[in-house]
């Protein structure tokens, strides 16, 4: 069965649109997907350490116990055969709980290194699918400001190997309760017309 890593970021937990998207996404991709849950909002990551910081940038030995959070963390990347990432915009941004868990998870010599100036990623890419939830717009007519979120979170998808990353906006969600339902509800038909998501029977249960 296929190994779903799900990473959330919600303050909002289950109330979050976004997440509730993304766990419907999880079961589509197939019903028996074994879905890893990382909710970094519920059991938040520790601040960086010294002896992290200081082993990453090569002043130290990689000090084995400054680092078991970082594998335990890409240990549960690497197991996996599809990413989902559910994150709201904070101030046009990915917001602090992710961004705390990229620094644990792209790390030079583990998930990447760099070959003559070039920065070579070290996971097997697989498809990675982000739900990006924000209050107001950045795409389209209704456009009013800037995202630093998507074009960030692609370029660093992609230090460490993930290139296949498609965004899912749902964009407007300030609005109130019409908006939230427009927004999943135009999302979950754009889904429909892509292969993983496909309505049942699942390949592997054809006889
Ligand atoms: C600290 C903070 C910063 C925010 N910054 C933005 C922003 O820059 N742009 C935006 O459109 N919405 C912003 N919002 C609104 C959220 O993106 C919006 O409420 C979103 O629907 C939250 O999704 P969630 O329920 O999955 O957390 C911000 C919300 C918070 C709490």
């Amino acid at each position: 069965m296929p190994r779903v890593l799900l990473i959330e970021c919600s303050p909002n937990d289950q109330a979050s649109p976004g997440g509730q998207l993304a766990r419907e996404m999880a079961r589509r991709i197939h019903p028996k997907a074994e879905v890893t849950v990382r909710n970094l909002v519920r059991d938040p990551l520790p601040p960086l350490c010294a002896g992290y910081a200081e082993a990453v940038v090569g002043k130290s030995n990689c000090e084995e116990e400054a680092f078991l959070l970082s594998e335990q963390l890409i240990g549960e990347l690497e197991a996996s055969q599809y990413l989902l990432i559910s994150t709201p915009m904070h101030n046009y941004m990915v917001p602090a709980a992710l961004k705390l868990w990229l620094d644990y998870v792209v790390r030079i010599r583990r998930t990447f290194e760099i070959h003559d100036g070039q920065r070579i990623g070290l996971l097997e890419d697989r498809p990675t699918f982000v739900v990006l939830s924000s209050g107001g717009h950045y795409l389209g007519a209704k456009a009013k400001q800037m995202d630093f979120l998507s074009p960030y979170l692609r370029h660093v998808l992609g230090i460490i190997g993930l290139h296949h990353v498609e965004y899912i906006h749902l964009q407007g969600l300030a609005g109130g309760e019409v908006e939230v339902a427009t927004a999943l509800q135009q999302a979950r038909e754009r889904l429909s017309f892509n292969p993983v998501f496909a309505a049942e029977p699942y390949p592997d249960v054809l006889v």
